[in-house]
């Protein structure tokens, strides 16, 4: 075997051809990471010519030429540390001088006209010596080693020719320290450790959390986590950046120790947020052996998460409902039934309903979780099969701002750049996102180009990680009060018009000239100055100037930002004045620049893309459009409404008014993630026929009358759109634990709905989709399986996608600036509700937490907390774990409080992973002017110490007793049935 090819990726191809990827599958470790210059070098290694770009160390030189260095301390995702010498070679220079001793190639960079040996007698000996040196001081349990087989350090034995350990076994060593099992994922055993420092400058380099460190010295010397901590005990946020680095089972996935070494891979998409990393599901049959970040990954390239790395185990959990369940009414228990009864049982009902109370009396919810192809379908069975436009999609609650004000402006309803350009950032602004616990992947690059020296705006109610973590400093913190985001825009908006920093040329060349001088003129206004700003925002007249002039002036100037944008009355606003700020300064359209949403879940920008837009068919274009429309209604052969149906907060609306009977609600927990929790169960209680598809018994489940069994990422084929556009390869690993994936489901109840859909694959679906969208013609299965992923638009102007948006013009022809005048919220503080409230997320939790709660992810967060800066803490009696009740005019909860100065004075802050928590219930209807995108962000509330549960926490504990009840009971009932 070639030591430096990971033996178990060669296997794949032999599994299933249908399911793997024939690019980049044979993962090469060049030893040290590419370079690229615009020289090049040409040396010679065993005779062998090779050219590359100068700075490119002599072992990847070797490598790319196909000539393998022995190795241990490199590895090509981090920079070379020398510190193995297992990779010494013999260097002449271009003059034939050999060069002393015998240099580290990974560490030399390759030179014009070197001569390389990399295999002489003496470097064997050498080499021999180092690994006598390891093996002297290591176990030697190959056999039964959970690595065995995917070891570096055992391959080197075998490469090196190691035929004995000349000092024996017996001297000093390590084979007695202690193991470290604190982390639920990984190990750590010393015994084995050869401190070659990958972890090390894993954690660094790659992900960006500096927990480790060398501990003792000389031969005393040991990997230790934070300060000689157990790793659950460190800073350690467990991307498993390290356990992937880790050449030896020194830190090793607990997975692997459990199943043994995996037999094959399937490349395909993490389904938890909208980074959209690549992972290989690396298999024994069917069972998931680990994840492992894929190397060629164009999200990711070889990085992960917590979740996406280790938090895959729900997708088996016990929980998982396997079998299609009715019932008449939610006091009944559930029946388990065939699938063919299920879903002809829907269909009765929603065609009834629709007989009964009218045609749009019936919606749908599309699921960003699912697949395009699946988002495609439910949106087409309502559009087609309910023949009404009554479909809408989580993004309703996260980014339908985005989409609005990124349109209005741009031209188009999704972010400009690629992940990537953040490494050609020279200022980044991060407005109302979190990245290192909401995006981490991300986040992990974005730090490592502000460790190169990129400059730092945040914008955020709470002194997030960035502002001030580990070798990461903002510039500049706007702390603003909740609901004032507009106020800071317009007010940086202000500076740079005032003080002279447009970019007048882009402006002139780009943009729609009436309405930047519109706009100009406005934000001129004394009104919106830094100053007059100051008493609604909060922030320093000063931090804002100072802010605006680095943003306006520091070279390449991008923008990231998340649901603290757009979650506001004035979320559409705040997106169009960032778009306005951008244009104003040139930076959009290259790299380095640009607007770019981070979005939620994994596949929000997909769904959108979709067409789940009550408003929109897939590709952003207006139902009322009669030729769009006209197309779609020849694809599908159905006349389609011409008028937009109901949003969702527009369903419950029309649910408690008797008009809306009945939903088809695939992949969402709406109970839980939608707002004023008490009003969303009144509109539930209130229809007659919830059809609720999922892969657990979720809070919006306990509401429906059938139950159709989901599918995981890991049990179907499709496709991901990530917040770059990108769109990459979900591939089935496994069959469906319930027997159909959720778009065979879809098909199942068009066709009892009398609407017959006809695919037999996912890729079918893809092509209709292609076929009938502009920025998606280019787009097929097997162009995604060639490329790996792309970035829509992908037709024929773009056969391979387009990274970079806006870049000769604006999507939209002329960039548009749009009025962003400051609208105080509604939600304001009064003397009973005198707090503002603020929600977000957390690393290790996701969501609604459907799937990480059922992962050993509860061990680093098991319960939502309320955030409250000691001063109001103080004012209240409240101490830190305390009770505390949280009252708005919506409702009322209970959390413990954590009393923290990551949060200002005013302002409290909490998480809603946790059903029994009810943030939402606290959340109320107020929402974005243009969308309906809910006020999530700011909500008046009161908090006191409290002894007991809220009265919602009461009633939600019974109700939900009583509907884990009717579950037990129908399965109790069909156990009792099997057994006679
Ligand atoms: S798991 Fe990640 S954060 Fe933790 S020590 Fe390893 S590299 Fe660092
Ligand atoms: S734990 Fe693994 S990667 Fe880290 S120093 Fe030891 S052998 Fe190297
Ligand atoms: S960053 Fe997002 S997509 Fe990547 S592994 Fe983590 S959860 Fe998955
Ligand atoms: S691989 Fe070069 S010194 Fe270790």
């Amino acid at each position: 075997m070639q030591a430096t090819q990971i033996s178990r990726t060669s296997a794949p191809d032999a599994y299933d051809p249908a399911r793997m990827v024939p690019y980049g599958y044979n993962e090469t470790d060049y030893g040290t990471p590419a370079r690229v210059a615009a020289k090049t070098v040409t040396l010679t290694i065993d005779g062998r010519e090779v050219t590359v770009p100068a700075g490119t160390s002599v072992m990847r030189a070797a490598s790319e030429a196909g000539i393998n260095v022995p190795k241990l301390c490199a590895t090509d995702s981090l920079e070379a540390f020398g510190s193995c010498r297992l990779c010494l070679v013999e260097i002449e220079d271009k003059d034939g001088r050999r060069m002393k001793g015998f240099p580290a190639s990974c560490t030399t960079p390759a030179e014009e006209g070197m001569k390389v040996l990399t295999q002489t007698p003496k470097l064997q000996e050498l080499r021999r010596g180092v690994m006598e040196l390891y093996l002297s001081d290591h176990p030697l349990d190959c056999l039964t080693c959970p690595a065995n087989g995917d070891c570096e350090l055992q391959d080197m034995a075998g490469v090196v020719g190691l035929r004995e350990v000349r000092y024996g076994y017996d001297g000093a060593n390590h084979l007695a320290d202690k193991k470290d099992e604190s982390n639920p994922y990984f190990m750590y055993d010393p015994a084995k450790c050869i401190v070659c420092n990958r972890c090390i400058r894993a954690c660094e380099e790659t992900q960006g959390t500096f927990a480790l460190t060398i501990s003792g010295r000389g031969f005393g010397s040991r990997v230790s986590a934070g300060q000689d901590q157990p790793f659950m005990e460190s800073e350690c946020v467990s991307c498993g950046a390290c356990v992937a680095a880790c050449p030896t089972s020194t830190l090793q996935e607990k997975s692997v120790i459990q199943w043994g070494v995996p037999e094959h891979a399937v490349v395909t998409t993490c389904a938890y947020c909208g980074v959209g990393c690549s992972f290989k599901a690396e298999m024994k049959g069917a069972q998931v052996v680990r994840m492992v970040p894929y190397k060629d990954g164009g999200a990711n390239q070889g990085h992960a998460c917590i979740k996406g790395r280790f938090a895959w185990g729900y997708a088996t959990h016990k929980d998982r409902v396997l079998k299609p369940m009715i019932r008449e009414k939610i006091s009944d228990p559930w029946r388990e039934v065939s699938w063919s009864e299920a879903v002809g049982y829907a269909a009765q009902r929603f065609r009834e309903l629709q007989a009964t109370y009218g045609r749009d009396s019936i919606g749908g919810i599309t699921s960003s979780r699912c697949t395009n192809e699946e988002t495609y379908l439910v949106q087409k069975l309502v559009r087609a099969a309910f023949n009404n436009n009554n479909v809408d999609t989580c993004a309703r609650v996260c980014h339908s701002p985005t989409g609005y004000g990124l349109k209005q402006t741009l031209g188009e309803s999704a972010g400009t750049q690629t992940f990537s350009s953040v490494d050609h950032c020279d200022v980044i602004v991060v407005i109302g996102a979190n990245p290192s616990e909401g995006h981490p992947v991300f986040a992990s690059r974005m730090k490592r180009r502000l460790r190169q020296g990129a400059r730092l705006i945040v914008v955020d109610p709470r002194r997030i990680d960035l502002v001030d973590g580990v070798h990461v400093k903002a510039d500049y913190h706007l702390q603003l009060k909740p609901g004032t985001n507009v106020a800071v825009i317009a007010s940086m908006a202000h500076v740079i018009v005032t003080e002279g920093l447009l970019d007048e040329r882009f402006i002139a060349e780009r943009c729609e000239d009436k309405a930047f001088k519109y706009w100009r003129d406005f934000v001129a206004l004394p009104e919106n100055s830094p100053e007059a700003m100051e008493e609604h925002s909060g922030v320093p007249a000063r931090l804002v100037r100072g802010a605006a002039r680095l943003y306006a002036t520091g070279g390449n100037a991008a923008i990231y930002y998340g649901l603290g944008v757009t979650e506001h009355a004035q979320g559409s606003t705040m997106v169009m004045g960032i778009a306005n700020l951008a244009m104003a300064t040139g930076n959009v359209g290259r790299e380095g620049v640009g607007v770019n949403p981070l979005r939620g879940q994994n596949n929000v920008q997909g769904s959108c893309d979709m067409g789940s837009f009550p408003h929109e068919l897939p590709g952003y274009r207006h139902i009322s459009d009669t030729v769009t429309r006209s197309l779609f209604e020849q694809a599908w052969g159905v006349r389609l409404q011409p008028e937009p149906g109901l949003r969702i907060p527009n369903m419950f609306d029309a649910a408690l008014s008797g008009t809306f009977k009945g939903l088809y609600c695939q992949g969402e927990d709406i109970v839980q993630s939608d707002p004023d929790t008490q009003h969303v169960a009144s509109a539930l209680s209130a229809m007659e026929c919830i059809v609720v598809q999922d892969i657990f018994l979720n809070e919006t489940a306990k509401y429906a009358h059938v139950f159709l069994p989901g599918s995981s990422f890991l049990e179907k084929d499709g496709t991901f759109t990530n917040a770059e556009r990108r769109i990459s390869r979900v591939r089935k690993v496994m069959e469906p634990m319930a027997g159909l994936a959720d778009w065979q489901v879809t098909i199942e109840l068009a066709q009892a709905l009398g609407y017959p859909m006809h695919y037999t694959h996912p890729a079918q679906i893809m092509e209709e989709i292609a076929a009938l969208t502009p920025t998606l013609h280019g787009v097929t299965f097997e162009k995604l399986d060639r490329l790996g992923s792309i970035q829509w638009p992908c037709n024929e102007e773009a056969p391979a996608g387009t990274p970079i948006m806006h870049v000769d013009h604006f999507v939209r022809g002329k960039g548009k600036f749009f009025i962003t005048k400051y609208v105080p919220s509604d939600e304001k503080v009064t003397c009973k509700f005198p707090l503002l409230l603020t929600t977000g997320r957390v690393l290790s939790q996701y969501n609604v937490g459907a799937q990480t709660r059922r992962t050993e992810n509860v061990l680093f967060y098991d319960e939502d907390r309320l955030e409250i800066h000691p001063h109001d803490a103080e004012e209240r009696g409240i101490k830190d774990g305390d009770w505390v009740g949280i009252e708005s005019r919506a409702g009322q909860t209970v959390l413990r409080a954590d009393v923290t100065d990551r949060v200002a004075p005013g302002v409290v802050y909490t998480t809603f992973h946790f059903p029994e928590s009810g943030a939402n219930v606290i959340t109320t209807d107020s929402s974005d002017w243009a969308t309906n995108c809910p006020e999530y962000k700011v909500t008046a509330v009161q908090v006191m110490p409290v002894a007991q549960p809220s009265a919602w926490q009461r009633s939600y504990q019974n109700f939900n007793a009583t509907q884990e009840r009717l579950y037990e009971e129908r399965q109790s009932r069909s156990a009792s049935v099997t057994a006679t």
